[in-house]
């Protein structure tokens, strides 16, 4: 997992290699400066040798100013390793998302992606920055601190030795009380940006059902349980300060005590004492910054998994290695196919699909909800890859086809079908780039889109904003059509994309696929009889079955379910919207 994160250092690897070279200088320096403020006071103050203070001092400037050096290079070249990582994590995974085919798409939630590429990729960014700066100078600085100290009082060295074994333990026993906790918190990210995903792209639907009480009740307890376990995993973290500073000062009494004995006994000298000081410091500040960068890494593990899982991913959906790259016709052909979500549960959601469409034809699909007619059409464009059998278009295996020509020439209306911000233009342009306006009129004529279209004061520049929210249901589907038809496909799909288009307009635009477009073979789901009616031969599903396969006439005379769907719905006086008409 590490290496597979690390690939992504890229370009940035000389930063990454620098960085630790330049903590190493600063440490250096930073050692070296009490050695040199001992001698001032030894050699220059307690002599009274001006000259000397002159000496050392100038010598400690010089240390004191390639360390500030070496710190701002360092700083400059871990941010920009970091950043780059990060950056091309996020690019890494991004493009890997591109890939997915539905059923990985199934695998994560929306808003565990977005975890993953946002907090997940912060956590890992400032673990990167702390390791290639702190995990070099942290035990750099404790290991050279103590051998200074041996140098100058073997024995009182001993003393901090002891006492540093301790307060290693007593850091080490806190970071793994407070570690469950920290790596607790981050699944529980995941259930608040849920929270917060659903409920911002669907807050038409909650202000609709008066649901904000509830959603905000809901929001509420997801960040009360994250704040109960901060403050759990904190409130064992705050113990560290106390400790370290029970150490610090434990240790500078015992060694003001006992060094005075050295320094009047004649065996230590003042300067040596201000030099432990601050080595002492150096090694117990070392100690914290370790302790620290466990909980960092640990926190980090967590997120790391969570984005290689996402880069480690491989889409499930590829292109053959010799792809077919033409689809010839617009014969369907679904051979004994069975088909399931999960493959391998035995939950069927299609099953023994045996049916051969010609070219050019006109196919109604109706069915009850939940019957599996977004499925069977999902496998003709292979969103998803049947589990036994085989589903051809144009005489060949679907999965022969490179997949962008397959798609290019079955062209889906997707039940939850999606426009994106951008002009009406830009949208249109997404079936195909280089479409000329005069090609999108065309469309949008054949789609009964231009009539609204029309109307609009910018017409076909008029803005649609994220998720086609300004433009009512069944202009959306208007547009979502003409745009599937701007790829002149060979096979068109419109899964249930009329339904909020009232029966006059949806008859027109029929109307218009048998003139314009009457090789194209299309496949037409609907919950409406009138919708499916005068299509060639209707598929009637029911649980994931085939019922019955035939046309309107023939269906009426042998399908009970086509026959009762067909009474309901004539009963109720055909569709209310047809009257309004
Ligand atoms: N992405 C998915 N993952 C797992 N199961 C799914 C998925 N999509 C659909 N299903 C299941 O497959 C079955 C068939 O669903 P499908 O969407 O094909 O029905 P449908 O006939 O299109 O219904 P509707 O008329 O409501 O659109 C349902 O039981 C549904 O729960
Ligand atoms: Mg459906």
């Amino acid at each position: 997992m590490i290496k597979k994160l690390l690939q992504y250092v890229g370009e940035y690897k000389k930063d990454s290699i620098l960085t630790p070279i330049y903590i190493i200088g600063e440490a250096f320096m930073e050692i070296l400066i009490p050695f040199v403020t001992a001698s001032i006071i030894d050699k220059g103050i307690e002599a009274g040798d001006m000259s000397k203070v002159y000496q050392y001092g100038a010598i400690m400037l010089i240390l004191a100013f390639l360390s500030l050096f070496f710190g701002i290079q360092a700083g400059k070249t871990a941010a920009r390793a970091s950043a780059g990582f990060a950056s091309n994590l996020r690019e890494g995974m991004y493009e890997n998302i591109q890939t997915f085919s539905f059923s990985n798409i199934d695998k994560f939630s929306t808003a565990g992606l977005v975890t993953r590429m946002t907090t997940d990729v912060t956590n890992v960014q400032n673990a990167y920055q702390m390791i290639i700066r702190i995990t070099v100078r942290a035990p750099l600085m404790l290991i050279c601190s103590m051998i200074m100290c041996f140098v100058i009082n073997v024995k009182l060295s001993l003393i901090f030795l002891c006492v540093l074994i301790l307060l290693g333990f007593a850091l080490g026993f806190i970071i793994k009380c407070a570690m469950p906790v920290f790596n607790e918190v981050f699944s529980k990210y995941d259930d608040l940006n849920a929270s917060v995903q659903e409920n911002v792209t669907g807050i038409r639907v909650v202000k609709a059902f008066v649901r904000e009480d509830f959603e905000n009740k809901k929001f509420g307890k997801a960040s009360e349980v994250l704040y109960k376990m901060f403050v759990k995993a904190e409130s064992y973290l705050a113990f560290n300060n106390p400790v370290m500073m029970v150490a610090i000062y434990g240790c500078m009494l015992s060694l003001s005590w006992l060094s005075a004995h050295y320094i009047v006994g004649g065996t230590m000298t003042t300067g040596n004492l201000t030099s432990l000081f601050s080595y002492v410091m150096g090694m117990m500040m070392s100690l914290m910054m370790i302790s620290m960068i466990f909980v960092m890494l640990s926190m980090s593990t967590a997120s790391a998994k969570r984005i290689a899982e996402v880069l480690n991913e491989k889409a499930d959906i590829t292109n053959p290695e010799k792809p077919v790259m033409e689809v010839k016709n617009g014969d369907i052909d679904f051979n004994n196919v069975n088909f399931a979500y999960k493959h391998g549960s035995g939950e069927e959601t299609l099953e023994n699909i045996d049916l051969h469409i010609h070219s050019g034809e006109t196919i109604g699909i109706i069915g009850g909800t939940g019957s599996g007619k977004s499925s069977f059409v999902n496998l003709i464009s292979r969103l998803y890859d049947v589990s036994a059998g085989s589903v051809c278009v144009g005489n060949v295996d679907v999965r022969k086809y490179d997949i962008e020509v397959l798609r290019d020439e079955v062209a889906v209306v997707l039940q939850k079908n999606v426009l994106f911000s951008g002009t009406i233009l830009d949208n249109l342009r997404w079936g195909k780039a280089d479409a000329t306006e005069e090609e999108c009129k065309e469309v949008c004529h054949q789609a009964c889109a231009d009539e609204f279209i029309d109307r609009f004061p910018d017409g076909y520049n008029t803005y649609i904003e994220q998720g086609g929210n300004n433009v009512s249901g069944g202009q959306k589907q208007r547009l979502c059509i003409a745009r599937a038809l701007l790829k002149k496909p060979k096979v068109l799909i419109l899964d249930d994309s009329t339904s909020a288009v009232d029966t006059a307009t949806d008859a027109r635009i029929r109307e218009a696929f048998a003139t314009k477009i009457p090789g194209t073979t299309k496949i037409i789901i609907s919950q409406r009889i009138s919708s499916i009616q005068g299509a060639d031969r209707i598929l009637v599903l029911d649980d994931g079955k085939i019922s019955g396969f035939a046309s309107h006439e023939e269906l009426l005379q042998t399908n009970i379910i086509y026959k009762d769907i067909y009474n309901v719905q004539m009963q109720a006086g055909g569709d209310f919207d047809e009257k309004m008409n």
